[in-house]
């Protein structure tokens, strides 16, 4: 079987190196010059933990290729995988620009039967626009559209492909489902076999419900604040009723990531094109996009919203560790508001920083190490919970800071280090 990728960002390289590694034949088409050129020479263009040898042993294998050019590929592919971007426009509504490109090249270019999978998260619908292009330019119908959204983490990409908890396939044809099922054989996991509205549906679901889980508990966290209760017990509490379950129950700045926030917008759209107001939805949108101004309150109240001739140091500035992803993190949004005062703010992420002077004013001090932020700091900010960040030599840490004040917003340290010096702020607990 002949398997083409189309996109290898997050979602797209995963899949394709873990196909190729099923012993598949994999080519991944990459419009991207820049990234094409790195993955050529053997270099994945992001950080993914495990990725990098997955990928170099595969390349060597020759079952795993890179191109730009689809005539070469497309009329000889089995089963074609769309895994490019679907951002969110200004009004929530995700943005089918690439899913449209895609679709037209292919329905140019397949010949035989061919099975086209929509691997990227998309909205409601976008199986059949995906079907419209495709009837344009083939009369006979020689394809089959699936809908087989992804769960992937960043930051545990490889395992979660391997064990994923499910595998959605939507599509109305046994033949398309049998071979999916051929591709994920190996895994050995459930499916959900459906209709494509439903696979679809199911991805902003799931997404929209992770996110409501977070919010809830940060809202859950302020009331704490407020009335002398420790919101770590409340979770685990609450995360031992096997009906609610522990995960996604940690305070901390709000959700982030190029998925929940972007998810949850559409959802609330797609909801409101099909006039259905998703009350829920809403205020988990509305209490999530709040919560980076209260943090900034709470700043304000520990630096008694004096920032003449201070310096604030902060850790972490991904969305979450164990990537370099930066997009719509809530590092990035305290960063650039503190930006904003008389401040002098120093970052160190351990592999964000890149992406993160993209997205930084330049008035921001990017630093070698954690020691660089801490040295001369009156408060340290924990922004991501990486975990070199949660063995810090306290001592030493109290050391270097100008005024030992720590405001961890991952919950990583406890009131415990006060016995050192420290005053100690965290999310949930007074
Ligand atoms: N990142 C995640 O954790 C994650 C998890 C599950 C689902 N998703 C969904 O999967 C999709 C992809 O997400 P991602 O994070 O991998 O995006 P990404 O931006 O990292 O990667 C998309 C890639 O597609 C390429 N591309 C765009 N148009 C192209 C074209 N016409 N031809 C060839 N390549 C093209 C881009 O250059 C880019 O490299 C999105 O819909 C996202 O919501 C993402």
């Amino acid at each position: 079987m002949k398997i083409t990728i189309i996109g290898a960002g997050y979602v797209g390289l995963v899949q394709a190196v873990c196909l190729a590694d099923f012993g598949f034949n994999v080519t991944c088409i990459e419009k991207d010059p820049e990234k094409l050129r790195e993955l050529k020479f053997g270099r994945i263009p992001f950080y993914e933990p495990g990725l990098e040898d997955l990928f170099r042993k595969n390349l060597k294998s020759d079952r795993l290729k890179f191109t730009d050019n689809y005539l070469e590929n497309i009329p000889y592919s089995d089963v074609i995988f769309i895994c490019v971007g679907t951002p969110p426009k200004k009004n929530g509504e995700s943005n089918l620009n690439f899913v449209d490109q895609v679709s037209k090249e292919i329905s140019k270019r397949i010949k035989g039967y061919t099975v086209i999978v929509s691997k990227s998260t998309v909205p409601v619908g976008t199986s059949k626009r995906i079907e419209n292009i495709l009837r344009k330019k083939n009369s006979q119908k020689t394809y089959d559209v699936v809908s087989n959204p992804e769960f992937l983490r960043e930051g545990s990409a490889l395992e979660d492909f391997r064990r994923p908890d499910k595998i959605i396939i939507g599509c109305r044809s046994e033949k398309a489902e049998k071979m999916l099922k051929r591709i994920y054989k190996p895994l050995n996991r459930p499916y959900v076999v459906t209709n494509n509205e439903t696979a679809e549906i199911i991805k902003y679901a799931n997404n929209s419900f992770l996110a409501t889980k977070i919010t809830f508990i940060n809202e859950i966290a302020d009331l704490c604040e407020n009335i002398d209760a420790e919101v770590e017990t409340v979770a685990k509490a609450i995360g031992l009723d096997g009906r609610i379950g522990p995960k996604f129950l940690h305070p901390g700045p709000g959700y982030g990531g190029s998925c929940f926030p972007k998810d949850v917008k559409s959802l609330i759209y797609q909801g409101n094109k099909n006039l259905t107001d998703l009350k829920i939805i809403k205020a988990v949108d509305k209490a999530n996009e709040l919560r980076i101004q209260s943090l900034f309150k709470k700043i304000k109240k520990i630096t008694k919203n004096k920032f003449s001739n201070i310096q604030i140091g902060l850790l972490g500035i991904t969305f979450k560790p164990n990537t370099d992803d930066v997009r719509e993190s809530p590092a990035v949004k305290l960063a650039k508001s503190l930006s904003k005062t008389k401040a002098k703010i120093k970052i160190f992420d351990p592999k964000g920083m890149e992406n993160a002077k993209k997205e930084l004013p330049k008035s921001i001090k990017f630093c070698e190490n954690e020691n660089e932020v801490i040295k001369n700091s009156s408060l340290l900010v924990i922004l991501t919970e990486w975990n070199q960040f949660k063995n810090l030599d306290l001592l030493n840490v109290k050391k270097l800071m100008k005024k030992p004040i720590m405001l961890d917003l991952r919950n990583i340290y406890s009131k415990e280090i006060t016995k050192l010096g420290f005053k100690y702020y965290s999310i949930g607990n007074n």
